[in-house]
């Protein structure tokens, strides 16, 4: 380790364990996250108590889970030995934080938060939120400051999250009387939102429309297959629309070769390409990008053990951390202490 290694800035972020990792996720995070590892003193979270906020009639999925997305953090490059994993549901001084922090923020103030007010129409939720679903945003503040993050990785859909965990921090340095937690900067991706094989908003995890991380040649290939196109380039020799392809927004993501995929794109603009030419050059750019994540999840999927015990590892030095700054704020809230 670097003699500067506590100089540099601190990453917080983190996953709900709810189901498997998928491209969408590769190209908007993981991909990113990879490479700040090493020029950052990174964190990831397995956000298995947040999962259960929307998910408190299923904790086996949401257990089962903290696994399986630690194998796929694995398997795309995330080397252990520089980025901390660790267990969020396993760090006690989260939940004490988040208890405390609650009294800081308002319910009003909540239920105004634009990721949240989405989430919670997009469920249906309506008045029978619940109450740690609503909350949900003080816990991750919780995450954020409990780590000293001043850099949070996320997709745009966070970001109202971080405005709500600064504001919540600015009142607790008011309160304690000098900066004892940084603010936090969200650091958004550029890769726009993935759409699902069929072209839908999200890739979502849950409807057969993602391609997972873990995904066999052949489930590839059919998704590839099954992709959406141009519905109006019927023959190859008629003009086709690259946007809105889901084919060439996919190549546009993964291929390593702009120049060779503008080729493509103005061949087919004219017409005189066929999709079934594309698709299989973007079976190609897939398969490739996925042969060694898939072979080096197997490896680590084959070995649980090793894997838990560096979830332990990681588990325990963010428990050291997190219970550091759990007794700064209850010195400077001036929390009774026996
Ligand atoms: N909310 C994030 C998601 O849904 C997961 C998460 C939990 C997180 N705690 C965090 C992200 C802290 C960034 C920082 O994916």
């Amino acid at each position: 380790m670097s003699a500067f290694a506590n100089e540099r800035p601190i990453i917080l972020t983190g996953d709900r364990t709810t189901g498997p990792l998928h491209l969408g996720h590769y190209a908007g995070s993981l991909k990113n996250r990879v490479a700040l590892q090493h020029t950052h003193e990174q964190f990831l979270l397995l956000a298995d108590t947040q999962a259960l906020t929307d998910n408190a009639h299923d904790p086996a999925k949401v257990s089962r889970y903290v696994l399986e997305v630690a194998f796929d953090y694995l398997a795309v490059g995330i080397d252990p030995a520089v980025t901390t994993i660790c267990v969020q549901s396993a760090l006690p001084a989260l939940a004490e934080l988040t208890m405390l922090y609650m009294n800081f923020v308002t319910v009003a103030r909540l239920e105004r938060n634009p990721t949240i007010k989405t989430e919670i129409q997009l469920r249906g939720f309506g008045r029978d939120v619940p109450a740690g679903f609503l909350c949900y945003p003080v816990a991750q503040a919780a995450d954020i400051t409990a780590f000293k993050a001043t850099r949070v990785p996320v997709g745009e859909d966070q970001a109202p999250l971080i405005e709500q965990t600064n504001e919540i921090v600015r009142r607790l340095n008011r309160q304690i009387g000098h900066v004892l937690l940084p603010e936090a900067q969200a650091m958004i991706s550029t890769v726009g939102r993935l759409p699902g094989i069929d072209g839908k908003a999200k890739m979502s995890k849950s409807h057969g429309k993602a391609i997972l991380l873990s995904a066999s040649p052949d489930e590839i290939s059919e998704a590839v297959r099954q992709m959406y196109t141009d519905p109006n380039h019927v023959r190859a020799a008629d003009p086709g629309t690259v946007e809105g392809n889901v084919v060439f927004t996919y190549l546009d993501a993964f291929a390593e070769e702009p120049a060779v995929i503008d080729e493509l794109k103005a061949r087919y603009r004219r017409g005189g390409l066929g999709d079934s030419a594309v698709k299989r050059h973007l079976d190609e750019v897939l398969q490739a990008l996925l042969a060694p994540i898939r072979e080096r999840r197997a490896r680590y999927a084959a070995e649980p053990g090793y894997v838990m015990d560096l979830l332990r590892q990681g588990t325990f030095k963010a428990r050291e951390r997190t219970q550091a700054t759990l007794t700064e704020v209850r010195s400077g809230l001036e929390i009774f202490s026996l």
